[in-house]
């Protein structure tokens, strides 16, 4: 096989977004626009990637670490200019380059394979890659000859009104011969519309100097989208949500709302599983079997075990078992385990708290740095009292212990294996096993007072 090398253009500020963020950096599902190029590169094997970086060059940098090499190109002043910038890592080598801009993260790995092999087979020097378009405006056109041979590509800035008609567009992804792409760069000239270095000039000087030009036409328009601005970051969105939650479903997914469910693409999430409309799953999520989630949840980086049911709560960087029910509107924060069979009930929150299994917190509670053994029942309006307002401390609540509603655990605490504390106790000392605690005023009926106290004279 040829080697194959990619360079990835990714200097430019992005006017368009109106964002002090760099706009390859801007997220589509969760993940910056430039890494989806990049997870769609890496099955092509490329023996080498270089990323032109300019525009916030250190956090682009920070933010794809090690998968690339780069390259920074110090004033934008186009993508031909930008490519010019590898040559140094790249000048001696031989084989196939690809070219892919960092504002096109929809363009699949098996369209990427497609173009290296229309390319390897036409022994092409140039291949872009083109698409039909609905509506071509901004892109570049591919101008053809009668022959319908590729001529060159005339920017929508540069484009007569003929041209302006042809739907055909430069996708701006190529496979370059490597030796070609960089002699012909030296030739490319600013004389346009926009004053810069365009890259897509290199198709017309190739075919000046007698080399073969062809074009890889793909018919998934939707891949090419490029994202200027917020309008296409929109459309990118909804395509790339909608190519996850058909793959799970194809997997065994039940969503009952594709258009209200947003899955991140590195969630994993097993068959029968039901996703009810507007959830949100983010990060490496895992969701086991016949789990039910939704509607309205959210779940971000969680383990969510076997047949649990999540109702109109919110779940992060935690790990729930089996047979678990959450809410509705329950918060689970990091942290956090969730024993098989547990519940964790309306308007109760945990941070950083264990609950064991078959242990419950039906409603009203907040269980912070706790440690809750099995079969435990925590009463409605449980607090835990966790901060002295400079440190945080722990709470014990051994197996089988029974907590009356609305009491306050102040922590540092212990409280021992199947042991029962009052309703409305407020629990400062340890509670050894076995016993009952009561730690609340006494109450005292005085008979007869309401009366007296009608009639009391007034003088
Ligand atoms: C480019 C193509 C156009 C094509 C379209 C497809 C050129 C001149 N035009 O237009 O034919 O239809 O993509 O989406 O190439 N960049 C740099 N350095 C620069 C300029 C740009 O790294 O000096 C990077 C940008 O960060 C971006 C990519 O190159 O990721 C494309 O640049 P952009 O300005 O978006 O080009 P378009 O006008 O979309
Ligand atoms: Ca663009």
């Amino acid at each position: 096989m040829t080697n194959r090398y990619a360079v990835i253009l990714a200097a430019g500020q992005g006017t368009r977004m109106k964002s002090k963020l760099y706009k390859v950096l801007h997220p589509v599902m969760g993940r910056p626009m430039v890494q989806h190029v990049i997870d769609q590169l890496k099955p092509l094997q490329l023996d080498e990637t270089v990323t032109i970086v300019g525009f916030g060059a250190e956090t682009v940098k920070e933010t794809l670490g090690n998968q690339s090499k780069y390259v920074i190109q110090e004033e934008q002043l186009g993508t031909g200019h930008a490519v010019q910038q590898a040559e140094e890592l790249l000048k001696n080598k031989e084989g196939t380059t690809i070219v892919v801009c960092g504002d096109t993260p929809l363009i699949t790995n098996e369209t990427f394979e497609a173009l290296f092999k229309h390319h390897e087979k036409e022994g092409a020097s140039a291949t872009i890659l083109t698409a039909q378009a609905d509506d071509p405006t901004g892109y570049g056109r591919v101008i053809r000859n009668e022959e319908n041979e590729v001529e060159r590509i005339v920017e929508h800035k540069d484009a007569n009104e003929t041209e302006l008609q042809v739907a055909e567009i430069n996708t701006g992804t190529y496979c370059f011969d490597n030796q070609a792409l960089f002699s012909a760069l030296k030739e490319v000239s600013n004389d346009n519309a926009q004053g810069e270095y365009y890259l897509p000039d290199v198709i017309e000087i190739l075919r000046g100097k007698q080399e073969k030009v062809t074009a890889f036409m793909t018919e998934n328009i939707e891949e090419t989208l490029g994202i200027n601005d917020r309008v296409a970051l929109a459309k990118a969105e909804k395509i790339f949500k909608k190519r996850i939650n058909e793959r799970h479903m194809r997997n065994g997914v039940s969503i009952i709302d594709p258009d209200n469910t947003y899955i991140q693409s590195e969630a994993t999430i097993e068959s029968d599983v039901v996703i009810h409309p507007g959830s949100i799953i983010k990060g490496a999520t895992i969701i086991k079997e016949n789990a039910e989630i939704g509607p309205n949840s959210e779940l971000v980086n969680c383990e969510v075990g076997e047949g649990t049911i999540i109702k109109h709560s919110v779940a992060s960087e935690s790990k729930i078992g089996d047979r678990v029910q959450i809410g509705p509107f329950a918060h689970i924060r990091p942290e956090s385990v969730v024993g098989h069979g547990a519940k964790v009930g309306n308007f109760v929150e945990i941070k950083k708290t264990v609950m064991g299994e078959g242990s419950k917190a039906s409603h009203l509670s907040y269980l912070g740095d706790a440690n809750v053994g099995s079969n435990v029942n925590v009463g409605c309006g449980t607090i835990t009292v966790n901060y002295d307002g400079t440190n945080k401390y722990l709470t014990t609540i051994e197996d089988d212990a029974f907590i009356g509603c609305n009491s306050n655990l102040i922590a540092p605490v212990t409280i021992g294996k199947g042991s029962y504390v009052a309703a409305g106790s407020t629990i400062t000392e340890d509670v050894p096993s076995d016993a009952l605690s009561v730690a609340r005023a006494r109450q005292t009926n005085k008979e007869g007072y309401v009366t007296k106290f009608k009639n009391r004279k007034r003088d």
